[in-house]
């Protein structure tokens, strides 16, 4: 019996730093956008080069394996030494493997190239390749015994097998979290209909909560998203306090603390798996708030998406001495 199953992407990351690239920005009368630019015809040595996994499902399903769960994670990998590399970590990290390897040779893993800007904010190319192609119908079965379901994005094909295992755990009682991402937000309130509906934590950020309500509010925004099905809402905001509406509907904001931030890939990842260990180990909402912060701040202080997830025990010895501040109030 697992504790968890993730569902949801997996890839290389190649972080690639550079000091040649400039930052442009365009004006328009609505908005201004900034670009990383490099200059045209020419080749650019690049300072450092890292390789980390990454991925919503890997980095999700390894946050809550170092929490000390019994994990294991879905998805589709390319028959490739990429894929390779992933199996390996997965296996190293304890997580077990119940998802597809790709036999067709041209279907490739997953793959990221993560371009670092002199902001330290950054633009990510993605190549999602056999990420796209999971058949829901080759999972097994059998291996579905678990407490929860943890469902980041899939996209193509693969939405089709989040929405088989949504309504699969509504079926045989097993509760459900969902951590979307942007590109599948877009898609509207009525798409994601079918997963939400049986969903018991949705957290996702203002942007792709705006996507979901058309509106730009979070605190109205949170009781709009409750009203699609799940039961705990959960809206970050980066650096801005996140808002939390939970079973009895205490609404909770919280204040993230104000940290140097080295990179940012997988702090959402961090933050959702992490904010589920917390509430496995003690269903104690405001303490898995804390515990989730405590864990992403830990992720955006280093390199890669899975740098440095902490341990349980870590993690709670450092939320029992952060200043982390939580308001709570009843909503009537
Ligand atoms: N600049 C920051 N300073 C402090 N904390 C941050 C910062 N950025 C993110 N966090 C922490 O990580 C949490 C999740 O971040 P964010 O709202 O950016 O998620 P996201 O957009 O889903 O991220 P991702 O792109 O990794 O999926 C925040 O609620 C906060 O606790
Ligand atoms: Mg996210």
């Amino acid at each position: 019996m697992y504790d968890v199953i993730t569902l949801g992407s997996n890839t290389i990351d190649a972080f690639v730093y550079t000091d040649k690239n400039e930052s442009i920005s365009i004006k328009t009368m609505v908005s201004e956008e900034t670009y990383i630019s490099y200059p045209l015809g020419s080749k650019l040595l690049i300072n450092d080069l890292d390789f980390y996994t990454g991925g919503g499902g890997t980095n999700s399903s390894i946050c809550l394996a170092r929490m000390g769960l019994r994990v294991a994670y879905i998805g589709k990998l390319g028959n490739d030494g990429n894929g390779m590399m992933i199996l390996d970590e997965l296996k190293k990290e304890n997580v077990d493997f119940l998802g597809e390897i790709s036999s067709l040779p041209e279907e490739k893993t997953g793959y990221s190239v993560v371009l670092d800007s002199i902001e330290h904010n950054r633009t990510i190319l993605s190549f999602r390749g056999a990420n796209d192609t999971l058949d829901y119908s080759k999972i097994n079965r059998e291996k579905l015994k678990t407490k929860w379901f943890y469902l980041s994005t899939m996209m193509g094909k693969s939405f089709e097998a989040l929405e088989y295992i949504a309504s699969y755990a509504n079926e045989n009682k097993i509760r459900v979290i969902f951590n979307p991402n942007n590109s599948i937000c877009e898609k509207g309130a009525a798409y994601l209909e079918k997963i939400l509906k049986n969903t018991e934590i949705f957290i996702l950020n203002s942007e792709e909560a705006s996507l979901l309500t058309g509106k730009n509010d979070s605190g109205k925004n949170m009781a709009a998203l409750k009203e699609l099905g799940p039961k705990v809402v959960i809206i970050t905001d980066g650096k801005k306090p996140i808002n939390c509406i939970d079973y009895d509907n205490n609404h909770y904001v919280v204040h993230p603390l104000d940290i140097r931030v080295i990179e940012a890939t997988g702090a959402g990842d961090s933050f959702a798996s992490t904010f589920l260990a917390g509430l496995i180990k003690t269903k104690d909402i405001e303490f898995s708030l804390k515990l989730a912060i405590v864990n992403s701040h830990s992720v955006l202080k280093y390199k890669g998406a899975k740098n440095k997830l902490l341990t349980y025990d870590d993690a709670v010895k450092i939320a029992a001495e952060s200043k982390i501040r939580i308001e709570k109030h009843k909503i009537s």
